[in-house]
């Protein structure tokens, strides 16, 4: 009998290793390696690329290579474009992640039955056809031209493929599938990686857009090896609280177009509706007009957010007054309530200070900084910063505003979630304020910011 090959693999990483080891020298994580088996038969058979594997390619002058020009399908859905880089280009691989129950079966379902154009092919290995069927009724629409496969092996996937020529493919979800090339049980690393490569292989040479639905973990990343990141051109993230109806699509990597879109889709009984007007998201949770909060828009990785900061200040009941902080760190509090004191003039040595970031989320980005001044004078004085005013910079020690990285980023976060105003720093490098529907004001010091919002 033949020696069953295994191999381990680091679970956050994919590092690969013949023994296993309890800390992975890549990803420096822990108690990560699992073992797998794998067993790799040497001629791969996948039935597209016999052919096409005996094709010589030669290099070719770049000024030479024939661009096409239609080479992105228009889906029926506005956002989704929009966040794909205005369509979806044919042979590209996106990566579609989000938490269980966000909604991703039925956005890439409604999103199948709408393209009445187009063959597509919807492969689940998660639910039934039945399950399936009742969803699009559910959602509303049928269409004959959209097919329904429920079957996990690559092979069998790629004969169906075959058979049906689709213009476009959905996989529901990559972890589910499994590579008869491979030994390893389906959701393991190797396996991940195997069907990940053959599907990039098809998309590639058949020129077919395929979609993969991915999990994440509990940290949020999503699940399978870093690797199966890099290999696909675009990553789609589908977020939001699954307790509130609001999505948010963004994309996280992006061979085709900017990171910087937002797609919102509202979850209703009838599927997800696609929101034109992201303002109505906060004109219904924050139409009071309280003092001592204010919008920042900071950064998370590369992907803008924008945070709710809220400052209580009161006067002292003990002697020492009390600071505390959450998800800010104190004693950068602390740094810019001694500007405020020794440059503005406030007087907040007898006052306690408490801030608190809102939603529990930590937030380590100086962009916040005047977001914090501003909800401190704004509790301090007890008056309310309108709640269409957003800002973004860093706050130096002689009360100086300073400029932060990826402002025009920022601002188009700002605008596309329906903010009227934001708040930046003075700089060299100016901002194209016509490019923007949003008011950009400019400050070099806090009293300006006081002037702006206060007037
Ligand atoms: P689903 O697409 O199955 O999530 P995922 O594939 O990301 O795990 O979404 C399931 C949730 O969506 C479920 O909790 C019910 C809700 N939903 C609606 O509210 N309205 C609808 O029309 C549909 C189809 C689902
Ligand atoms: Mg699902």
């Amino acid at each position: 009998m033949a020696k069953v090959k295994t191999t381990y693999f680091c679970q956050n990483c994919g590092a690969q290793s013949p023994q296993w080891l309890g800390k992975c020298n890549s990803c420096n994580q822990w108690n990560t390696f699992v073992e797998e088996v794998i067993e790799k038969s040497d001629k791969r058979k996948i039935p597209f690329s016999s052919e096409k594997d005996k094709r010589v390619v030669k290099p070719q002058r770049l000024t030479e290579i024939k661009q096409e020009n239609e080479n992105r399908i228009q889906l029926k859905d506005a956002e989704m474009n929009r966040v794909l880089g205005g369509g979806l280009v044919l042979g590209s691989l996106v990566l579609f992640g989000g938490e269980p129950g966000i909604g991703k079966s039925t956005l890439l379902l409604q999103t199948a039955v709408a393209q009445s154009g187009l063959k597509v092919l919807y492969v689940s290995g998660e639910e039934s056809e039945q399950q399936i069927s009742m969803r699009a009724e559910r959602l509303g629409q049928l269409n004959d031209n959209c097919f329904i496969l429920t079957e996990t092996s690559t092979q069998n996937i790629f004969l169906q493929i075959q058979e049906i020529q689709p213009d476009l493919l959905i996989i529901d979800s990559i972890q589910t599938l499994q590579s008869p090339i491979i030994e390893s049980s389906p959701g393991s690393i190797s396996q991940i990686r195997e069907c990940t490569a053959e599907l990039l292989q098809f998309a590639k040479e058949t020129a077919t857009p395929v979609f993969l639905i991915g999990h994440i973990t509990k940290e949020g990343a999503l699940a399978g090896p870093k690797v199966l990141e890099h290999m696909v051109d675009t990553v789609l993230h589908f977020e939001g609280d699954r307790n509130h109806f609001y999505r948010l699509l963004r994309s996280v990597k992006n061979r085709f177009g900017s990171t910087n879109e937002l797609g919102i889709y509202e979850m209703g009984s009838g599927g997800l509706r696609e929101v034109e007007n992201p303002s109505e998201i906060l004109i219904s949770g924050n139409n009071e007009n309280l003092s001592g909060i204010s919008i920042a828009c900071t950064l998370e990785g590369v992907r803008p957010i924008l945070v709710e900061i809220q400052a209580l200040v009161s006067t002292a009941a003990y002697g020492t007054p009390q600071r505390s902080s959450t998800g800010f760190d104190l004693r950068r509090l602390n740094m810019l309530l001694a500007v405020l004191e020794k440059r503005c003039g406030f007087k907040l040595a007898a006052k306690d200070v408490f801030l608190n970031i809102a939603g529990g989320i930590k937030v380590d980005d100086p962009a916040i900084d005047l977001a914090v001044v501003c909800a401190v004078m704004s509790s301090n004085a007890d008056i309310a910063i309108p709640n269409t005013i957003c800002l973004a910079a860093e706050v130096g020690l002689s009360g100086e505003i300073r400029p932060v990285n990826r402002l025009e980023q920022r601002i188009s976060e700002a605008e596309k979630l329906g903010f009227e105003k934001i708040i930046v720093a003075k700089s060299k490098t100016q901002v194209d304020t016509k490019k923007y529907a949003i008011q950009i004001f400019e400050a070099g010091k806090i009293e300006e910011v006081v002037r702006i919002i206060f007037g």
